[in-house]
């Protein structure tokens, strides 16, 4: 089948073939080859086991395939609108209904214990009013307080930073939806010391 490359990143390409995208880690030929196989191979098996645990929860594309030897995971496509790409642009109610759906996607995820790790609006397209995230490469699975106050951190940074004048209201929009988890409050509290040693890294 023909593959059409979407994007080249830093670990991995991710194509297009039919109705599927297949995202490939690529060779580092920096790394010893038995080494750089291993890491490629650990990754590429993690990714797919937290894609897997988490379908059971909230939208992600869902696991076709796993392909150990070309290092290689072939998901569903799903066509859609990336939020990077769109939030922007969508009227304040629609931005307000989006950023609930993820604040309650992110609550069941952490009362799984699974840690997305890279929570940006690069990583979630809209697609049938739901919100599907993707990209669980750096994603891992703990109870901690404090890995899931991070990963709110990190999202909150990608929203002021990526673009979104009114970052502060989406954030407080996603934390609207975040309230359903179980440890909202607990969270919450870590959030701000989080937050806190943030900006005293910067001063000093
Ligand atoms: N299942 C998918 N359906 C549609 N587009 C996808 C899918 N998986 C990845 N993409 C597209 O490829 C891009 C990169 O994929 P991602 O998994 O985020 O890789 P990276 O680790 O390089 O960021 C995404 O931002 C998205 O545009
Ligand atoms: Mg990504």
């Amino acid at each position: 089948m023909q593959e059409k490359i979407i994007q080249r990143g830093a670990e991995a390409v991710i194509f297009m073939a039919g109705k599927n995208a297949i995202k490939r880690r690529i060779k580092k030929s920096y790394r010893i080859h038995e080494l750089d196989e291993k890491i490629r191979k650990f990754r590429t098996r993690s990714e797919a086991k937290l894609l897997e645990k988490a379908s059971k929860i909230i939208p992600v594309p869902k696991v076709e395939k796993i392909d150990e030897l070309k290092k290689e995971i072939v998901l569903d496509f799903v066509a859609g609108q990336k939020l990077s790409d769109n939030l922007g642009g969508f009227s304040r109610e629609k931005q307000g209904e989006i950023c609930v759906k993820i604040g309650e996607s992110i609550a069941k995820l952490h009362d799984s214990d699974i840690i997305h790790g890279d929570l940006t609006t690069s990583n979630m397209i809209l697609k049938n009013a739901e919100v599907y995230f993707i990209d669980f490469g750096l994603g891992f699975i703990s109870r901690k307080i404090e890995d899931k106050a991070v990963d709110l951190h990190l999202l909150k940074e990608a929203l002021e930073a990526k673009h979104f004048g009114n970052w502060k209201i989406l954030f407080d929009d996603v934390l609207k939806g975040y309230k359903i988890s179980k440890d909202f409050e607990k969270v919450l509290k870590q959030l701000e010391k989080v937050e806190k040693r943030g900006r005293y890294k910067e001063r000093y």
